[in-house]
């Protein structure tokens, strides 16, 4: 990808971009914010690192959000964050304004571009991006599963002592309490994780990781989590342009998969240079599929009230 295009520059846009540039996953990357004199002085800062971290990207700030012309893809972080006890949903109105502005421009000024929604409640607000973008599904999806698994495999590697490099966790559903981590799909170096844990260890991991974005907040106060996240975006950013065909859980727009459409939330996703290649069925147990079926009716509620 040429240009990279970050709306928001808070600390998820701010270490997106410096995930993004040091890897360099593109040629260009243009912070954008309101805030005035911020996506500059971000971006400068993040550029005069490029001498130590030996990077080529180049960075630039901008408070219009017309500097997004041309980008091959944006990623949208912009929006109010949570506060303490506040859910993700408690913060959709004001961010579903804030997203329309963003994806009118788009419309205008980067059609081609994909659409990576980070910003909550972010299973409702990538259906509405993808409703009010006219984009193809393929296009437009959202970061949560990657970080929802990156926090349980970080959780099972603590509870086992295990290298956290042999493990792999698997979270689908919505980015919220009713997320479904699936502890059949999870593993250590290929051995399913009950192997190693009891049903009460694995019970509180599932907890953990459920909570895992309030339990951030809650320790720091006045900052959701930021690193992971954007460690997480960069994951995905990564896997579409180097065209890995990686599967990752993702938010994606949902079409008969798993019994569902016109809704959006997390699922494995192929991700490939032309975004998400192919969504993959996993075949659940009742149990598990219940959980899931329970998650998206969550969902479908924040769409509800969208649709009003
Ligand atoms: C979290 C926020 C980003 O899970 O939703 O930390």
């Amino acid at each position: 990808m040429k240009k990279i295009v970050i709306v928001g520059a808070g600390r998820v846009g701010e270490s997106t971009a410096h995930n993004l540039a040091k890897a360099e996953l593109c040629r260009e990357i243009v912070l954008i914010d309101i805030k005035e004199g911020v996506p500059q002085g971000t971006a400068l800062d993040i550029q005069e690192s490029a001498p130590i971290f030996d990077f080529d990207t180049k960075l630039t700030g901008s408070n219009e959000i017309k500097a997004m012309a041309g980008a091959d893809m944006v990623i949208i972080t912009a929006g109010i964050p949570r506060k303490p006890g506040m859910s993700r949903s408690d913060v959709l109105d004001t961010n579903l304004a804030v997203l329309y502005g963003i994806v009118d421009e788009m419309r205008k000024s980067a059609p081609k571009a994909m659409l990576l929604m980070v910003t909550n409640p972010v299973d409702v607000l990538t259906y509405a991006a993808w409703k009010r973008s006219g984009l193809p599904r393929e296009h437009v999806f959202g970061m949560a599963g990657v970080l929802d698994s990156a926090r349980m495999a970080s959780f099972v590697a603590m509870e086992t002592g295990f290298s956290v490099k042999d493990v792999t966790a698997m979270v689908l559903g919505g980015h919220g309490d009713t997320m479904v981590p699936l502890t059949r799909f999870t593993c250590i170096n290929g051995i399913p994780i009950e192997h190693f844990l009891s049903p009460e260890q694995i019970r509180k991991i599932v907890e953990r990781t459920r909570g895992g974005g309030a339990e951030i907040l809650s320790l720091r106060k006045t900052a959701s989590a930021y690193d992971a996240p954007a460690a997480a975006i960069a994951r995905m950013v990564d896997a579409i342009s180097h065209n890995r065909h990686h599967i990752l859980p993702a938010v994606a727009v949902l079409k008969d998969e798993y019994g569902l459409s016109d809704i959006s939330m997390g699922v494995p996703v192929v991700f490939g240079e032309c975004g998400v290649e192919k969504v993959i069925e996993l075949p659940l147990t009742p149990d598990e599929m219940a959980e899931f079926k329970r998650s998206a009716a969550m969902v479908q509620a924040d769409l509800e009230r969208l649709k009003k």
